[in-house]
């Protein structure tokens, strides 16, 4: 068949537009890494093992029944990446010869058979009949029982798994040889970010030339999603300390049921964590169209606040509700900074000027109640409140603290002039953080190591960790360019081949402090990501083929193994799908791809949003990545060719931003333009700035 002119040309022209990726916003030119389901009905891929005596119909039809006869008869079933929510059966025919009366959850006496067993893990290392942890590191999760009547069996909600692979079901070890149950697998209900229909159609979408940044942001996005969960389906702490057995049915107070919230971990806490927003905000602006999770998992956190001294909680609600019972011994001074820099972060992002509004005077409670702990002659916090990310030796005039606590000044009064309450009170905020940040630099810069130092006392002075000197950085406590980059070539010296080591975490790895990490260099030399990108690639490379394809772990150790120094009892407890582990979102989108809201950023000022991309040593050809914000879409799309670089942007109509045009690492460059107009300007710090720049799109093209 042959082609008329015009339609060669057309369809060309169609090709083209798909290769320079003008599709319709919302096509997601990267579906093709998408790991989130487009239905909620889920479905094992294979069978990973079975023990004992199991017959299988059709060993390719999962629906199709499976008997297990006998004691310890199992069968596990695998969904080829992490998986949530809640399992559906029809239970056939069986035989049962035996009632428990042990009054495990589940059991029924004189149910036609009491008691399949069934286990989740996240990963192979604990397939079993038993789950791997997830409530409190010394307990044990154990068999949860189904009670068996013939027909269809909805597991109930709480023994839903936030994140799993593997589920095994098997007989108890009592059951008589002859015992046998007939079980079809129907179904698992995904049940993660329960307010989006179709759980693939998130808002943001990246796609690059290469092929390992692609499958990391889209991992990092899936894990975003397996842990923005259903406000009722926290994992229930105050009934563990009751008796055996664990549940996903813990209520967060200020929330109803079917409120969203952006949680630590799919499988664990389920809960809101202020540290864990340092990394989730920024990974919800760039993958989820509104940020109400975000917000919600801040209410969880004021809604908990101690009244009688200011502090905000170590845990939001459900669990900060059992640590408030259990006293002291779980405040924390960060957990609290980071309270106020999530609420901060949050109004920046949205806009959201009521709840600004709403928690105005608890923030300013809360950071009153710092005062007391204030070394009057250094301005700097003394920590008294010593639980964090799990780091040890956290307390004293320390670092990370110190940054932190200039940061949340600084922020908090930006947010007071926002809100029209500039008053002495927020005037003051900015005199202790200058004081903040001569004192830092005074006793806890050691020139000769071109660290911090960890604390003011002789121990700090052994240790420069890298959480202190990520946030000195990223929160601007530096006070010259050589210092910033004295500190970030010192930390790289530190990378692993499995990633970034924390020494105030003795034998960790932390994806948290290492996303900051990302965002401390990318943000110190935007037009250069080298190192960044190295680091990136390293460590997230590393944490998918080890430990999950499909999401990312909380933690592991400096060797490689699963194994996380914070927990004293095994590696079970560790989650696989960690939300502060997701720092490559913003990294690549923000930075790499380039487009970021500046309202939003430390490090911007003028206009809405920015157009800065790192194009020098990112190592990717090309890039197209976007999001939904406040007003509407933002779109970027570049590519990189030998010397000329051309990027298109699409930002909303009624913004004003910043383009950065990167002049490849050249001082100067041949022909430089803005919608066709030549820009004339001179380089500084590897950009052309261009400001005042409208809404709607723009494209750019740097010639060498
Ligand atoms: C396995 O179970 C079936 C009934 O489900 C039974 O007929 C068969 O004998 C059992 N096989 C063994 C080896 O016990
Ligand atoms: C799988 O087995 C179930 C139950 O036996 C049956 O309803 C379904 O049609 C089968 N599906 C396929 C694809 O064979
Ligand atoms: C079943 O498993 C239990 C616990 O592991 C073990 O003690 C028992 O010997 C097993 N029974 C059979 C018949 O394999
Ligand atoms: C934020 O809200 C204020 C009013 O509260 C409005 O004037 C401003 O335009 C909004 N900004 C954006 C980016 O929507
Ligand atoms: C910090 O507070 C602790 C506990 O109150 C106190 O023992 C210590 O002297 C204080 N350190 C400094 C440097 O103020
Ligand atoms: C400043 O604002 C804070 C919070 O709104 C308030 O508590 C304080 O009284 C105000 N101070 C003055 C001097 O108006
Ligand atoms: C100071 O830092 C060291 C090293 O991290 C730690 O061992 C020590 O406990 C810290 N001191 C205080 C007072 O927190
Ligand atoms: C910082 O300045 C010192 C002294 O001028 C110089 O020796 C050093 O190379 C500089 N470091 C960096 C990273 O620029
Ligand atoms: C991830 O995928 C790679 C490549 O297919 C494979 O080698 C590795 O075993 C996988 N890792 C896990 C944890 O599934
Ligand atoms: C779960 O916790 C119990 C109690 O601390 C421990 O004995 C067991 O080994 C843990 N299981 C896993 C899979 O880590
Ligand atoms: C960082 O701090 C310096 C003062 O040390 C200041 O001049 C600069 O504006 C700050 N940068 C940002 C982005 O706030
Ligand atoms: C970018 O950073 C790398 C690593 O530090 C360095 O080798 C390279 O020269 C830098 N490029 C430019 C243009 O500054």
């Amino acid at each position: 068949m042959g082609l008329a002119p015009r339609e060669v040309m057309s369809r060309l022209t169609a090709c083209l537009a798909l290769l320079l990726g003008t599709t319709a916003y919302g096509a997601n030119p990267g579906s093709q890494y998408v790991l989130s389901p487009s239905s909620r009905t889920i479905l094992p891929k294979w069978i990973y093992q079975t023990k004992g005596n199991v017959t299988i119909q059709s060993s390719r039809n999962y629906s199709s029944p499976v008997v297990l006869t006998g004691p310890n008869a199992s069968v596990t079933y695998d969904f080829g990446q992490m998986v949530a929510g809640i399992p559906e059966f029809t239970f056939g025919e069986g035989h049962c010869s035996f009632c428990n009366t042990l009054g495990l959850p589940g059991y029924t006496c004189g149910t036609l058979c009491s008691g399949l067993g069934l286990s989740y893990t996240e990963s192979a290392r604990f397939v079993g009949p038993a789950s791997d942890n997830s409530t409190l590191y010394s307990h044990e999760d154990g068999t949860v029982y189904l009670p068996v009547f013939p027909g269809r069996y909805p597991t109930p909600a709480k023994w839903q798994r936030g994140s799993f692979r593997y589920l095994t079901l098997s007989m108890p070890s009592s059951a008589a040889q002859t015992q046998r149950i007939t079980v079809s697998f129907d179904r698992v209900l995904f049940t993660a970010q329960p307010s989006l229909t179709n759980p693939s159609q998130y808002a943001g979408y990246f796609h690059s030339s290469d092929d390992l940044l692609n499958r990391i942001w889209h991992a990092a996005a899936y894990t975003v999603q397996l842990t923005t969960v259903a406000a009722n389906s926290s994992v229930q702490h105050l009934l563990i300390l009751q008796s055996a057995g664990w549940e996903e049915s813990a209520q967060a107070d200020g929330l109803i049921a079917t409120d969203e919230y952006l949680s630590d971990g799919a499988k664990r806490d389920r809960n809101p964590w202020s540290a864990d927003l340092a990394v989730g905000i920024r990974s919800s602006v760039v993958t989820q169209k509104g940020l109400v999770a975000v917000k919600n998992a801040l209410e969880a956190c004021f809604t908990i606040q101690d009244v009688l001294t200011g502090y905000l909680p170590y845990a939001g609600s459900p669990l900060g509700n059992l640590f408030a019972l259990l006293g002291q011994a779980y405040d924390s001074d960060t957990y609290h900074l980071w309270t106020i820099v999530g609420y901060a972060e949050y109004v920046l992002a949205s806009n959201d000027t009521a709840f600004g509004q709403k928690h105005w005077s608890a923030v300013i409670g809360a950071i009153s109640a710092t005062y007391q702990y204030v070394d009057s002659a250094s301005g700097l916090l003394n920590g008294t409140k010593v639980s964090d990310w799990g780091r040890v030796g956290q307390g004293g005039q320390n670092t990370a603290l110190n940054a932190l606590y200039y940061h949340t000044l600084l922020l908090t009064a930006r947010i007071g002039n926002l809100l029209g309450q500039s008053n002495n009170t927020i005037n003051d905020y900015t005199v202790r953080a200058a004081k903040i940040k001569r004192s830092l630099n005074d006793l806890l810069y050691d020139p000769s190591a071109g660290l911090f130092f960890d604390n003011t006392t002789t121990a700090g002075h052994a240790l420069h960790p890298q959480d202190g000197n990520v946030l000195a950085v990223l929160f601007n406590l530096t006070q010259s360019h050589n210092q910033t980059i004295t500190i970030l070539q010192k930390l790289a010296q530190r990378h692993s081949p499995f990633g970034a080591l924390a020494p105030e975490l003795p034998g960790a790895i932390s994806p948290f402090i290492t996303g900051l990490e990302l965002y401390a260099r990318l943000q110190a030399q935007h037009h250069n990501a080298t190192i960044a990108l190295s680091l990136l690639r390293t460590q997230w490379k590393y944490m998918l083929d080890t430990f999950s394809n499909s999401t990312l772990i909380e933690g592991y150790a400096s060797d490689g193994s699963l194994n996380y120094p914070f927990y004293p009892d095994g590696s079970g407890f560790i989650s696989l799908a960690h939300t502060w582990s997701t720092g490559p979102l913003y990294a690549l989108s923000g930075f790499v791809a380039g487009l970021r809201m500046s309202g939003f950023d430390v490090a911007e000022g003028g206009g809405e949003w920015a157009f800065q991309p790192a194009v020098e040593g990112a190592g990717v050809s090309w890039v197209k990545a976007g999001w939904v914000g406040v007003r509407g879409a933002y779109e970027v799309e570049w590519t990189l060719n030998g010397g000329r670089f051309e990027g298109t942007i699409r930002v909303p109509v009624g913004s004003v931003g910043t383009i950065y045009l990167p002049t490849l690492g050249q001082g100067s460059v041949r022909r430089a333009t803005v919608d066709g107009k030549a820009v004339n300007g001179v380089s500084v710090d590897g950009f052309i700035r261009v400001g005042s720049v409208g809404g709607g799109e723009h494209t750019v093209v740097v010639q060498v």
